[in-house]
């Protein structure tokens, strides 16, 4: 099995999704790293891992289709049997997630359904929750709003700032998302009408 990971930024999930495929506890490999940013750290991750690396530019694509386009034929230069998006910052549009559909996955860094969108730790704070987590998802066209497949939570402490929820939370982040993308690679994880489907003994 073959995944490609979507990247935007420093890749500490594509570092522990790295780091399971190598120890055994993800069965596939990793056949491209994409980023639509070419000064992503990520990119140095996946090169010392010796994985192949793409950027996919918006500035060389007049709109949004022609940019799917064309990460939609690096996606399948690649192989891919699963799309991981692992803190890529780019909308897609409905063709593209469409076309992909059941295959791609996304972590969000809220206990979806609260907390759509961006700056996920300062709305949990300014709420005052007292719990705040990840949620590792199946993609659809609603932004953040596919079947939730698996949750962690963390406590918020009276002192957090947004940096400190974020630490804890990204802990989690890292130790959840290669479980999930394990069951989806050896097919215990699907998405049908709408709903993530777990192979009754997985937990
Ligand atoms: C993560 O917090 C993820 O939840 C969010 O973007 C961040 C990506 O971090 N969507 P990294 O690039 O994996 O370090």
């Amino acid at each position: 099995r073959n995944i490609v990971v979507l990247i935007s930024g420093s890749g500490t999930n594509l570092q522990a999704i790295i780091d399971a495929c190598k120890e055994g506890r993800i069965n596939a490999s990793i056949s491209a790293v994409v980023s639509n940013k070419a000064d992503a750290y990520g990119l140095e991750r996946a090169k010392q891992a010796a994985i192949n690396t793409v950027v996919v530019n918006p500035k060389e694509y007049s709109d949004r289709e022609s940019y799917d386009m064309a990460l939609a034929e690096v996606i399948e230069q690649h192989k891919a049997d699963l799309i991981v998006m692992a803190g890529f910052m780019r909308i897609l549009s409905q063709a593209f997630v469409e076309r992909f559909s059941g295959k791609m996955l996304n972590i969000h860094p809220s206990l979806l359904p609260k907390y759509q969108g961006l700056n996920t730790h300062q709305r949990a704070i300014d709420a005052q929750d007292l719990e705040h987590g990840c949620s590792i998802h199946f993609v659809t066209p609603e932004l953040d709003g596919g079947p939730v497949i698996l949750q962690a939570k963390v406590p918020v402490f009276s002192d957090d700032d947004a940096e400190t929820l974020a630490a804890r939370v990204q802990v989690q982040e890292h130790a959840i998302y290669p479980l999930v993308v394990n069951w989806f690679v050896e097919g215990r994880l699907s998405m049908e009408n709408d709903s993530a489907l777990l192979d009754s003994n997985i937990l």
